[in-house]
């Protein structure tokens, strides 16, 4: 593997948090590409820089009105970025409304970036919150997923619909799509639903051969706002607090 997208249906759910922070991990010892394709823009606020100041943005090259390489930012030794902000929330109506032009509106990203694949180790792809044209695009170009879970009472619910629809992605458009695994977040193992819905998950992904991690990133909201003003993921700060360290044992988990 050396694309894996972060992608749920949800917001809220530490997308922006898993790619930033797995990208600190391992950009020690590799060449890491993180392309952010939802249009908040976190991944560069998490490098602590302002995604409306940057010319190109993964909206431009995706609408073919510039090369990807003038999209990269680097923001850290070893981890360049191509950033989105705004701008993408009018890729779906301005790829729509010209379907002369766009042909094939899954295979944006994948006919401008794919060669960028062996350039990196890895290429880690940040999403929306929801399962649209963008989400299409990411589908299209990686070859797996990561899938964060917030256990709360109608998580599997969403769960459960969020794995069908990758599965039949595959069939339909992407053969070689697999699902890397689900990490919980956002736990708070004293909450006995949260161990409860956690139980349920890994009941209902080890029926379906779907890898779960044993490493769950907890619910911390003095760590997560401890690191929010150094403008970096919280893995390349020298804190060694929980959070931190559940990030490192994840990556170990889903990278061994
Ligand atoms: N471990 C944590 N515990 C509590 N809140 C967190 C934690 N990590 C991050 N947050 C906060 O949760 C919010 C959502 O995280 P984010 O990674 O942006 O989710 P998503 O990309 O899925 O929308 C952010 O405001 C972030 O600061
Ligand atoms: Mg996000």
């Amino acid at each position: 593997m050396n694309t894996l997208a972060i992608s749920t249906n949800k917001g809220g759910v530490l997308k922006t948090s898993l790619t930033t922070n797995l990208a600190g991990v391992l950009s020690e010892n590799k060449k890491i590409l993180i392309i952010d394709t939802d249009n908040q823009g976190n991944v560069l606020v998490s490098f602590g820089m302002n995604p409306d100041s940057v010319e190109t943005t993964l909206y431009d090259v995706l609408m073919g009105a510039a090369p990807v390489e003038q999209a990269i930012v680097n923001v850290h030794p070893n981890i360049d970025v191509i950033p989105s902000n705004d701008n993408m929330s009018f890729l779906e109506f301005d790829v729509l409304k010209d379907s002369e032009r766009f042909k094939k509106p899954f295979d944006l990203l994948k006919q401008a970036a794919g060669h960028l694949k062996n350039q990196y180790d890895l290429i880690l792809v940040d999403t929306p919150p929801n399962l649209g044209l963008v989400q299409g695009n990411v589908l299209s170009f990686v070859d797996e997923v990561l899938i964060p879970f917030q256990p709360e009472g109608y998580s599997m619910r969403s769960l459960v619909k969020i794995l069908e629809f990758i599965e039949e992605f595959k069939e339909e458009i992407n053969p070689s799509l697999k699902i890397r695994g689900i990490v919980g977040t956002l736990v708070d193992s004293r909450t006995t639903l949260h161990s409860e819905v956690l139980q349920q998950c890994r009941k209902y992904c080890m029926e379906n051969n779907v890898p779960v991690y044993e490493t769950i990133i907890p619910r911390s909201i003095r760590f997560a706002s401890s690191v929010a003003y150094e403008g970096k993921p919280a893995t390349l700060t020298s804190k060694r607090n929980s959070l931190v360290q559940a990030y490192f044992e994840l990556a170990e988990e889903v990278f061994e």
